[in-house]
């Protein structure tokens, strides 16, 4: 695989949009590599550093991972993505199966972090946790709480994740010939 490496700053309109529909967020620890959609995140330069914001809930094993191993991948499908690995990715928890063969996933070697990239989305950031913070209920709104906090409970945990890497994964450059 090739790593075309991009200016982040300039992928953020098309992150977003591609956040609406969902978007991949991988974790690592030990020897568990485990995959998540995420609807809720964003781009931004903080601390004079380029920054991926995800938002991930307590009840998930992504953050119990991301707690043990403050690393992660972002994977942007960019070429759209099979549903099923969407269904399972996004309902399935990574403490039940191994969502990464189920979904029928590859992983591609990272460059600056130690969790993966997903080779069937191409668009990655590899990051790495500087800041988390938990949600304080008493501050939000109570329409939010009962929109989204009524059913699922538990609070969102957000980590500031610097990126230390971002790239297009595309197939191997053809070698020029020498003559
Ligand atoms: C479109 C979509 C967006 C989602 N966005 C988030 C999100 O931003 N944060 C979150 O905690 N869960 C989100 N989820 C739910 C998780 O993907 C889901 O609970 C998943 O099974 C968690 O996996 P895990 O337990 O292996 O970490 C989203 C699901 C879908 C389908």
């Amino acid at each position: 695989m090739y790593r075309r490496e991009i200016d982040p700053a300039e992928y953020a309109d098309a992150i977003h949009e591609m956040l609406r529909r969902g978007i991949f967020l991988t974790s690592k620890a030990g020897d568990k590599v485990n995959t998540m959609v995420i609807g809720w995140g964003h781009i931004g330069r903080i601390w004079e550093k380029d920054v991926f914001v995800a938002y991930v809930r307590r009840n998930r094993y992504t953050h119990e991972l991301l707690d043990a191993n403050p690393e992660f991948t972002v994977n942007v499908p960019v070429h759209g993505f099979d549903p099923k690995a969407f269904a399972i990715c996004g309902t399935k928890s990574g403490r039940d199966m191994d969502k990464i063969k189920e979904a029928g996933l590859t992983l591609a070697e990272p460059q600056a972090v130690s969790v993966p990239a997903i080779k069937e989305y191409p668009l990655t950031l590899e990051c790495r946790v500087i800041y988390r913070e938990e949600q304080d209920a008493s501050k939000l709104p109570e329409e939010i709480i009962r929109k989204f906090y009524s059913v699922e409970k538990e609070d969102h945990i957000s980590y500031y994740g610097e990126i230390k890497a971002a790239y297009i994964l595309e197939e191997e450059k053809a070698e020029i010939l020498q003559v």
